[in-house]
């Protein structure tokens, strides 16, 4: 049994990190995907490779009922998404008579794109395939957000359920509602640079800011849901010169929780410069991915450039409506 499994990347179009707290957040899935082909073996063991993540630091043999890792040196923040994945799959599906599993990403890897949860959803839809067995959205969201506890401490359950659904969503944590809606003409770049942090050690300096000014990170944080508020009802009308200010507002607000940094602050500005409507942070921040919003492609063509000639990377982005998808091949 041969099987492929791939889940889309994502941006957050208004409201990460305010929705660790609650808070609801627009998000879409984008057109860049992480695949893993995955074929059954009799070997007792599960090999993982990939010729585009960095997967440095590790060696996972399966065998009876343990998983045993040899880390050879530090496990890469990617290793450590891969590992967890195939332990989730193994706990929640039982084991497997040995796989081999490619994984391949169209997208860096800790760059606020979501590659880590659509790694996760790859691989685990892809284990599910070589049991014949189909996860239905809601069991593979609750299985990514596992995933992300465990290698990043925390998981809002945004990146988890925007991958596995795709689409454009309005995701609200606590009332467990997730809309889908229409993605209009949405002209959407990123200009990436590396990170400097973590996704979990990003979420822990904005948790450290809230316990020592409760009252204010609070303030905060609910200005970013009237923004999301605000968004829903710009995306809904068309209004996309509106849905950019709310952008380069969230933009200022995620800077006031500390997740910004010298880099990503260039990226922003140039951008804006160049006649993006809208941009700010997309994902944890500290460096990483910048989303720009433009009126018309030419605009989102001069904003590449302008990224570009500061040494960052340009990403062209379409929202994705299909999220997870499987395909079996026998033999
Ligand atoms: O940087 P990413 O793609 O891992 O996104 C993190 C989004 C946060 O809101 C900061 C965390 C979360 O759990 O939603």
């Amino acid at each position: 049994m041969k099987v492929s499994a791939s889940a889309p990347g994502k941006v957050t179009l208004l409201g990460e990190h305010a929705v660790v707290y609650g808070k609801p957040a627009l998000v879409t899935a984008i057109d860049k995907r992480v695949t893993v082909l995955a074929e059954e073996t009799n070997s007792g063991r599960i090999v993982i490779t990939s010729p585009d993540l960095h997967l440095s630091g590790l060696r996972m043999i399966m065998s009876g009922t343990s998983t045993h890792y040899e880390v050879c040196a530090d496990p890469s923040p990617a290793a450590v998404y891969v590992t967890e994945a195939v332990r989730t799959a193994r706990e929640k599906m039982g084991d497997i008579t040995g796989g081999d599993f490619e994984i391949h990403s169209e997208m860096p890897v800790g760059a606020g794109l979501g590659t880590s949860a659509a790694v996760a959803a790859a691989i685990i839809s892809a284990y599910a395939g070589l049991q014949d067995r189909r996860l239905d959205t809601r069991e593979l969201s609750e299985m990514v957000r596992s995933v992300e506890v465990r290698a990043q401490g925390s998981s809002s359950g945004m990146d988890p359920t925007v991958v596995v659904n795709g689409g454009v969503l309005y995701f609200d944590p606590n009332k467990k509602d997730t809309r889908k809606l229409n993605s209009g003409r949405l002209y959407l770049l990123v200009g990436y640079t590396p990170r400097v942090m973590s996704t979990g050690e990003s979420v822990r300096r904005v948790r450290t800011l809230y316990e020592r000014h409760s009252g204010t990170v609070s303030r905060v944080l609910e200005s970013i849901e009237d923004l999301v508020t605000e968004g829903f009802a710009a995306l809904a009308s068309g209004d996309y010169a509106g849905l950019g200010e709310l952008m380069n507002i969230n933009h200022g607000l995620l800077s006031a929780l500390g997740v910004s940094s010298l880099r990503t602050e260039e990226v922003v500005h140039v951008s804006r410069s160049a006649g993006a409507l809208g941009s700010k942070i997309t994902g944890a921040g500290m460096g990483g991915a910048v989303l720009s919003l433009s009126e018309n492609p030419s605009i989102r063509k001069r904003i590449a450039q302008a990224v570009s000639a500061i040494g960052a990377q340009p990403i062209v982005l379409s929202c994705e409506p299909k999220g997870v998808t499987v395909e079996r091949r026998s033999g």
